[in-house]
């Protein structure tokens, strides 16, 4: 794609998540809870309206665009053909829910498979992180450079402790400095891309709680891969990790001994 198209896209999309702004406190103020397949997994009015918004204005502008969110039946879509936007209209649902705090909006925009724009946009705190691909990565316009190396017993690791078995949550322990989970994959996931968190684990997560990372990863220099060490599919997501240069293998090694991760 030509310099100027994308530009005019990611000026578009800019124009569109500010829109955001009016439009979230609205729904925040009569917001409606309701749960999906456990009576963990919920989902707001918050979620269904940003993404509608989202498929709405694609319809008006982009309408050779296809649309693969969470909200959503997706089975129409092939996500490595043309132009694909993923979606998850909002990431961290049970903080927006408990805390109004620590949630974000996830866009990866994707031209036959490739990652082309993306854009983690963390409301509560006004920071839109985006990333363009051959262009670098940016917070609120600002470059972001490359992350320092950070060994893994310098790091800081985040992972849902709930779904990896005591032994290797112990091995983890020991082998870092410490432990801390937002539980919005999308933002523990930029603590690793601004250099705070050496890396960010996921056992589970589907397309659109991954779908922006993998740009900011290739323009910072990050590694992000599945728990072997091999290529992460964006269109199924699946057991993830992103991490930094110096602690990725270290990782990898403790989640994969003795019996692995699952618990
Ligand atoms: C969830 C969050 C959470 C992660 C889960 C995701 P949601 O997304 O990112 O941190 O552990 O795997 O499903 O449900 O809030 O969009
Ligand atoms: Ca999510
Ligand atoms: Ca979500």
């Amino acid at each position: 794609m030509e310099k100027e198209q994308l530009i005019e896209i990611d000026e578009s999309i800019n124009a569109w998540l500010t829109t955001l702004d009016d439009i979230i406190p609205k729904l925040i103020s009569d917001m409606v809870t309701t749960t999906k397949e456990n009576m963990f997994d919920l989902v707001t009015n918050v979620d269904k309206a940003i993404q509608q918004n989202f498929e709405l204005f694609l319809k008006e502008h982009y309408p050779s665009h296809q649309l693969f969110a969470e909200e959503k039946s997706n089975r129409e879509v092939n996500a490595k053909e043309g132009h694909v936007w993923i979606m998850d209209p909002i990431d961290g649902t049970t903080n927006l829910v408990k805390q109004q705090e620590d949630y974000c909006i996830i866009l990866g925009y994707f031209i036959e498979g490739e990652p082309v724009l993306s854009y983690i946009y963390d409301y509560p705190h006004g920071q839109l992180y985006k990333a363009v691909r051959g262009f670098g990565a940016y917070v609120n316009g600002q470059p972001l450079s490359s992350p320092e190396d950070i060994e893994l017993k310098d790091a800081i690791i985040s992972y849902n402790s709930l779904v990896i078995n005591d032994e290797t949550i112990q091995d983890l322990n020991d082998a870092s400095f410490g432990y801390r989970c937002i539980g919005s994959c999308g933002l523990d996931s930029i603590r690793v891309i601004k250099g705070q968190f050496g890396a960010h684990v996921n056992t589970n997560p589907k397309p659109w709680d991954i779908a922006a990372q993998f740009l900011f990863a290739s323009e910072l220099g990050l590694k992000m891969t599945t728990l072997n060490n091999t290529k992460l599919d964006f269109s199924t997501g699946g057991p993830f990790i992103i991490s930094n240069q110096a602690c990725h293998a270290s990782m990898l090694e403790i989640l994969n001994s003795g019996n692995g991760y699952n618990k």
